[in-house]
């Protein structure tokens, strides 16, 4: 795996890095917290050495909302990205993405997602896709911030019944 130095924000207090094998556990157990149909373990096991699996850690820098005294290096949120080709131009696909519930509100999901956009820039992705619940008004907002533009609505594409919207960014 390439390791890429990781991007800290004061603001939030947490480092954004790529995901490593020991992080899963912190990603699986955030993972269940956050999503009623979580991603099996093996799941994210698959996306290890995949540069848009990033996790954010605590830094010994972190404000009251992300970090505790004594647990400087805690993974509270990652997220999971990827490009595929299609028609000759590659398209990123923002996979999956969550904060632990107590860090949430920090800036943490701000600092994941713009890292991700900027990997799969790197990458050659000429947009980026993902699905959100009609109902996930904290990252429907998020994904407004950073430009993305609802496409399309698959009805019915939850377990629950509920819609997913399609958002696209154009780079
Ligand atoms: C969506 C999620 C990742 C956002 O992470 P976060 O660290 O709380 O987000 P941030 O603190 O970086 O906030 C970024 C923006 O998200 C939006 N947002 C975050 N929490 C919000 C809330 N409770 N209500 C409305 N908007 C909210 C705001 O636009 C915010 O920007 P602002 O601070 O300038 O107002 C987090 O709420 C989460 O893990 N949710 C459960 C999992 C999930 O739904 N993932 C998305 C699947 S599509």
């Amino acid at each position: 795996m390439t390791t890429t130095a990781p991007a800290g924000d004061p603001e939030s207090g947490v480092a954004v890095r790529e995901a490593e094998r020991a992080d899963l556990l912190a990603v699986f157990h955030i993972e269940q917290e956050a999503f009623p149909q979580p991603w099996p373990f093996s799941a994210f096991e698959r996306f290890l050495d995949d540069p848009g699996f990033l996790v954010a850690q605590t830094t010994d820098e972190s404000p009251r909302e992300t970090a505790t005294v004594g647990d400087d290096g805690r993974v509270v949120g990652y997220v999971v990205a990827d490009t595929v080709p299609n028609h000759g131009e590659a398209i990123g696909h923002v996979k999956d993405i969550a904060v632990a519930p107590e860090c949430r509100g920090a800036g943490v999901g701000k600092q994941l997602l713009g890292a991700a956009l900027r990997t799969l820039a790197g990458e050659g992705a000429a947009s980026v896709k993902l699905e959100v619940r009609r109902s996930n008004d904290a990252a429907r907002s998020l994904y407004e911030e950073f430009g993305f533009e609802h496409r399309n609505t698959v009805p019915r594409y939850y377990d629950n019944g509920e819609d997913a919207l399609v958002l696209v960014r154009d780079f």
